[in-house]
């Protein structure tokens, strides 16, 4: 048995204006997901709204953050911007801000202690393309991201950043991992933690996000290295994303 909490975040994307976030959050309400993590990571314009409705068992991410604690960087906001209106926690390097736009691991270097700093817990999040899967590059895409993202993180904070492995062509497509899949790849993710610090590769939070939902999360959630999930479509609907956090329990 894991002594690691499980973890299990809903990642809203660009869906959910203020009041939905808010109606979400309270049909949410009055469910006791006792012994698991919960997070909504949620737009900008509802992280208020948000943080004002959530239970006191649901913590609010937001999805991305500058690395910088000030300056001239328009449209962006820093991690104690976040930190100021009660936020929990950030997604970081996820591969829609990769790709779309250009979030590189060297930003995230920075991102990473920026958000510990400001008390807010990094989701990093790391997989790789179907063609790196095929050409057997994905350790490698793994190491470079993990290493990277974590490299300037004191090894005394390490167990405190939730480690997303996330392989796009699982992302939004309705491909799933496979059990053995998302073991492999998640246990990877835990052993380089571990090579830094052993104690920090035993208590780090690894989830799986990719498709997942209430019909396979608790297969996946069962694995010995999977702590929780980071959940897209399927967190959209508060029935859903309330079943796959009950399947972590
Ligand atoms: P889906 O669950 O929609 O595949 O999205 C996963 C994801 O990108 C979560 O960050």
């Amino acid at each position: 048995m894991s002594r690691r909490t499980p973890f299990i975040a809903g990642n809203w994307k660009m869906h959910k204006t203020a009041a939905e976030a808010e109606a979400f959050l309270q049909a949410l309400a009055g469910r006791s997901f006792d012994g698991v993590d919960v997070a909504v990571c949620v737009p900008f314009t509802a992280l208020w709204a948000a943080k004002r409705a959530a239970g006191a068992g649901v913590a609010v991410y937001a999805q991305t953050m500058h690395e910088a604690p000030d300056g001239a960087f328009t449209g962006e906001v820093s991690a104690a911007m976040l930190s100021e209106v009660g936020i929990d926690g950030v997604v970081l390097g996820h591969s829609e801000r990769r790709q779309f736009f250009g979030e590189s691991d060297k930003a995230l270097q920075r991102k990473v202690p920026a958000a510990l700093e400001a008390g807010l817990t990094p989701i990093l999040c790391v997989g790789e393309s179907e063609e790196e899967r095929d050409r057997g590059d994905t350790e490698r895409k793994l190491r470079t991201q993990v290493q990277e993202g974590l490299h300037d993180v004191p090894t005394a904070r390490l167990h405190e950043v939730v480690i997303a492995y996330e392989p796009i062509w699982a992302i939004g497509t309705g491909k799933v991992a496979t059990p053995e899949q998302a073991q492999e790849a998640c246990a990877f993710c835990r052993a380089l933690v571990g090579d830094r610090s052993r104690e920090a590769g035993d208590r780090v939070r690894v989830q799986y996000g990719g498709s997942m939902k209430p019909g396979n999360a608790a297969e996946l959630l069962a694995l010995p290295d999977v702590d929780g999930g980071l959940i897209g479509g399927a967190s959209l609907e508060p029935d859903d994303f309330a079943a796959i956090a009950e399947a972590a329990k």
